[in-house]
């Protein structure tokens, strides 16, 4: 899919899906159930890595896993996450981040969130044939400074800013535009003041389209359940399971059984046991 599609599906009315992907065989599940868009999310910094926030994950491991969302979904529209590292540091250095997601990990498009710089990096990042994803409301890599992790434009003045900020982003140039933790009605009018496509997580029914974190949906990530997750499997249960009976069978003596197992041919065998004794 091009940027300008998601455009024209934001047009024809048709909601979009986007979800998280760290690895290749996530991917391709992703890719093979015709997932819109994945996300290589700066989440993967609490989700895989075992940080405490996602302002921890370098730039080097976003690109370690874009690659293999990559090779797992050569032909997905795939959106590498800039992290903090890659946005705190000037717009020169977040310029060689977003192209790195491209050149090296085969990204289609970068996700920005808002922050003081975020509109200069835009502008150079749109003048170097980048595409961006804004991602506005609850910004993470930002919230312990903005009050924490909480909804977002909850006053009318602070819902009037989230618009015009919105709105700024779009005259830029972006493609598409993520509203995380927002009132419904707020995501609402964002979306349709809008003309390219508004992704929501938390953010209410009317959006264009819905992202949310894999490994939430499938019951992967236990730690927290934000409210605005539905979980569709409960993965770890079942997991735990597996590697119970594993371990329960190892124990035991039956596993492996012969299912698992290699033999010799009887005459090379017997050769073998000969020079033994
Ligand atoms: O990093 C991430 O997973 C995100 C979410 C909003 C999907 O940005």
């Amino acid at each position: 899919m091009k940027t300008s599609d998601f455009i024209k599906a934001k047009k024809k009315g048709r909601l979009l899906t986007m979800l998280t992907a760290y690895d290749a065989p996530t991917a391709e599940i992703l890719a093979s159930a015709g997932i819109d868009m994945i996300l290589v999310g700066d989440s993967v910094g609490m989700v895989l890595l075992g940080y405490p926030s996602t302002t921890q994950v370098t730039m080097d491991e976003m690109i370690h896993h874009a690659k293999a969302v990559h090779r797992g979904a050569p032909e997905a529209f795939i959106i590498g996450d800039m992290p903090y590292e890659a946005v705190n540091q000037g717009v020169s250095k977040a310029l060689k981040s977003a192209q790195r997601f491209i050149s090296e990990a085969g990204c289609a498009a970068v996700k920005i969130e808002w922050s003081d710089s975020c509109l200069e990096i835009t502008r150079a990042l749109l003048k170097n044939k980048i595409p961006v994803m804004g991602h506005l409301g609850l910004t993470p890599q930002t919230a312990q400074k903005n009050g924490g992790f909480r909804v977002q434009a909850k006053s009318a003045e602070d819902a009037f800013t989230l618009l015009k900020r919105a709105q700024e982003w779009e005259s830029l140039g972006i493609f598409s535009l993520l509203l995380e933790c927002v009132p419904v009605n707020v995501a609402s009018k964002v979306t349709k003041k809008l003309k390219i496509p508004v992704m929501g997580i938390g953010a209410g029914a009317d959006c264009d389209g819905q992202v949310l974190v894999f490994h939430d949906i499938v019951g992967l990530f236990n730690k927290f359940q934000p409210k605005f997750v539905k979980r569709y499997a409960n993965a770890s249960v079942l997991l735990r399971k597996a590697v119970d009976r594993y371990a329960s069978e190892v124990r035991r003596g039956a596993f492996p059984s012969n299912a698992q197992s290699f033999h010799m041919d009887k005459e090379e065998a017997r050769a073998f046991n000969r020079r033994l004794v």
